[in-house]
C-alpha cells in the first residue's frame, strides 16, 4: 500500500526528538503504536540492576525530569493518538511509579482502554524491606473501541504474560531492552501483514526488528544517536542473529 508519511519513509528510523517528529507525521497513517516510553525516575541508579556487567550496557539513555514528565507525557499520547488510523491501536509500556500520568494521557487523548495488561519477568534482585517489582503495565488503547484489529490467537487470550527478559551473553545491549517474543505477540495480535507499526521511543530497534520480520512497515523515533546506530546496525543484520 503506498502511504504519504510526510516527510519520513517506511521502514526507517529517525534520530530525533518525539516531540517534534511526531508532529511531523500526517493523520491517521499508522496501524499500531507499540512503544515503551522514557521513565522519569533516577534510571542510571538502577543500571546496574539490569545487566550485572555494567560494560555490556550501551551509555545515554535519555529520562525525563519527573517535574516535565506529566506534560511530555499528554504532548506525545496526544499526538500519537491524531496519527493513529480510525482502526488503529496503541500499546504503552509503564512501570507503577508514573502510570498516574499515562492513564490521564490516554483519557485526554480521547482513547479507548481496551485491556491493562501486566507483563511478569524474572527479576533477580534481593530486597530486604519491600517485595521485589518483577512487572510492567502494558495500556491496549484504541481510538474506537467498535473497529479495531484484534486476531485472536489464542482461545483464551488472558492479561497476564509471563515473559522472561533476553539476556544476551557478552554483545552490548541497552538496559530496557524488551523481549522480541513479548513484541511479537503484540504485533500478532494487533496488526496484520503490510500495516504501518510506529514506535517513537525506539532505544535498541527490538518494535522495528520484529515488525520486519513479521512482513510488518515499521517507523521508529530515537532521540540519543549511539541507540539509533544500534538499532540500525541491528536491523541491518539478519532475523534471529540481534
Ligand atoms: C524505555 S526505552 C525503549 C526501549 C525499547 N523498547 C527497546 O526495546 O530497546 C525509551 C527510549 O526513549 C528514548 N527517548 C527518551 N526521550 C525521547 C524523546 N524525547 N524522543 C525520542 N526518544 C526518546 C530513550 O533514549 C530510550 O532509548
Amino acid at each position: 500500500m503506498n502511504r504519504d508519511l510526510g516527510p519520513f519513509r517506511e521502514d526507517m528510523v529517525y534520530e530525533g526528538d518525539a516531540l517534534d517528529l511526531l508532529p511531523q507525521v500526517p493523520d491517521g497513517i499508522v496501524d499500531l503504536i507499540v512503544t515503551d516510553p522514557p521513565f522519569a525516575i533516577d534510571f542510571k541508579a538502577q543500571r546496574l540492576n539490569y545487566n550485572r556487567t555494567g560494560s555490556h550496557v550501551l551509555e545515554g539513555y535519555r529520562e525525563i525530569p519527573g517535574e516535565e514528565y506529566g506534560e511530555f507525557t499528554r504532548r506525545w499520547i496526544t499526538e500519537a493518538a491524531r496519527v493513529l488510523s480510525p482502526e488503529g491501536s496503541m500499546y504503552i509500556f509503564s512501570g507503577w511509579n508514573r502510570l498516574r500520568d499515562i492513564l490521564e494521557g490516554v483519557d485526554e487523548a480521547g482513547l479507548t482502554t481496551i485491556n491493562h495488561i501486566i507483563w511478569k519477568y524474572q527479576f533477580g534482585v534481593f530486597t530486604k524491606k519491600k517485595y521485589v517489582t518483577s512487572h510492567y503495565h502494558i495500556l491496549f488503547v484504541v481510538r474506537d473501541p467498535k473497529h479495531y484489529t484484534f486476531n485472536k490467537i489464542e482461545h483464551y487470550p488472558e492479561d497476564v504474560w509471563v515473559i522472561n527478559r533476553e539476556y544476551w551473553k557478552g554483545r552490548k545491549k541497552t538496559p530496557t531492552k524488551l523481549p522480541s517474543e513479548l513484541v511479537k505477540k503484540i504485533l500478532d495480535y494487533s496488526s496484520n501483514p503490510g500495516d504501518l507499526v510506529l514506535d517513537p521511543f525506539l532505544g535498541s530497534g527490538t518494535v522495528a526488528a520484529v515488525a520486519r520480520d513479521g512482513g510488518r512497515h515499521f517507523l521508529g523515533f530515537e532521540v540519543v544517536p549511539e541507540y539509533c546506530a544500534f538499532a540500525r546496525e541491528s536491523l541491518s543484520r539478519k532475523p534471529g542473529r540481534r
